[in-house]
């Protein structure tokens, strides 16, 4: 399956990716989290994302579509996979339409977390995330077992420089200018599918679980 993971900020991409992705052997590419790395390592690219990150702003197109394009031709992306995060702009799904063409694919589903700007602060400012996996937590609803520590590893938990009310509406501003269209985009091609993002966790996943079946 090649599948397209798109919503606001805290709508539970990164939360229901890794449950798809292990029941359909996928790989699991977040441009967030491989932005977030590339800025943690301080490569050339870290280097040039960080300043737009830091105030909620979108990366340039080139920078994530040359992430992508990468990610792609990796073997373990071979038998699908879910982007999560990408794309964000209409300029990004043309992209994207014109790689996969290249590669003789195509898109399978687009699922639209949708969920209101009303809840997404406490999800943003409640949450705790494990660095080298991506795992994450939140303090009131996905608590770990040990406050401040990650479940599997026992390593340090932290929080995202960008989580916080005021960087939030930067995001939030940047999705519904700049992403919003995305979603009107696949909405013409007939591959979107609406969740309602609001719910509990584990309904959340049956919701998309049901979408992909
Ligand atoms: P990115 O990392 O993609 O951040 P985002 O889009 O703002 O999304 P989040 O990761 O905040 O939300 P999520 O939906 O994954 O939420 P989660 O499941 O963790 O991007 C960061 C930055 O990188 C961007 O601002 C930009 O600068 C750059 N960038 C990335 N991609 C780009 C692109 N394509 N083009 C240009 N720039 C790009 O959930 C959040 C919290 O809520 C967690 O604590 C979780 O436990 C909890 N939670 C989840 N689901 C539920 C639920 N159902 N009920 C209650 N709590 C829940
Ligand atoms: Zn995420």
């Amino acid at each position: 399956k090649r599948l397209i993971f798109i919503g606001p900020p805290g709508s539970g991409k990164g939360t229901q990716s890794p449950i798809v992705k292990d029941e359909y052997c996928l790989c699991h590419l977040s441009t967030g989290d491989m932005l977030r790395a590339a800025v943690a390592s301080k490569t050339p690219l870290g280097l040039k994302a960080k300043e737009a990150m830091d105030k909620g702003a979108l990366v340039t197109d080139e920078l994530v579509v040359g992430i992508i394009d990468e990610a792609m031709n990796k073997p373990k992306c071979q038998k699908g996979f879910i982007l999560d995060g990408f794309p964000r702009t209409v300029a990004q799904a043309e992209k994207l339409d014109e790689m996969l063409k290249k590669r003789g694919t195509g898109i399978d589903k687009v699922l639209n977390f949708a969920i209101d700007d009303s809840v997404l602060e406490e999800r943003i400012t409640g949450r705790w995330i494990h660095p080298s996996s991506g795992r994450s937590y939140h303090t009131k609803f996905a608590p770990p077992k040990t406050p401040g520590v990650d479940d599997i590893t026992g390593e340090p938990l932290i929080q995202r420089k960008d989580d916080n009310a005021e960087v939030l509406r930067s995001r939030l501003a940047a999705f519904h200018t700049q992403t919003e269209p995305v979603i009107d985009y696949y909405a013409k091609k007939a591959v979107l599918t609406n969740i309602h993002a609001e719910k509990p966790p584990k309904e959340v996943t049956s919701e998309v679980q049901k979408a992909l079946s």
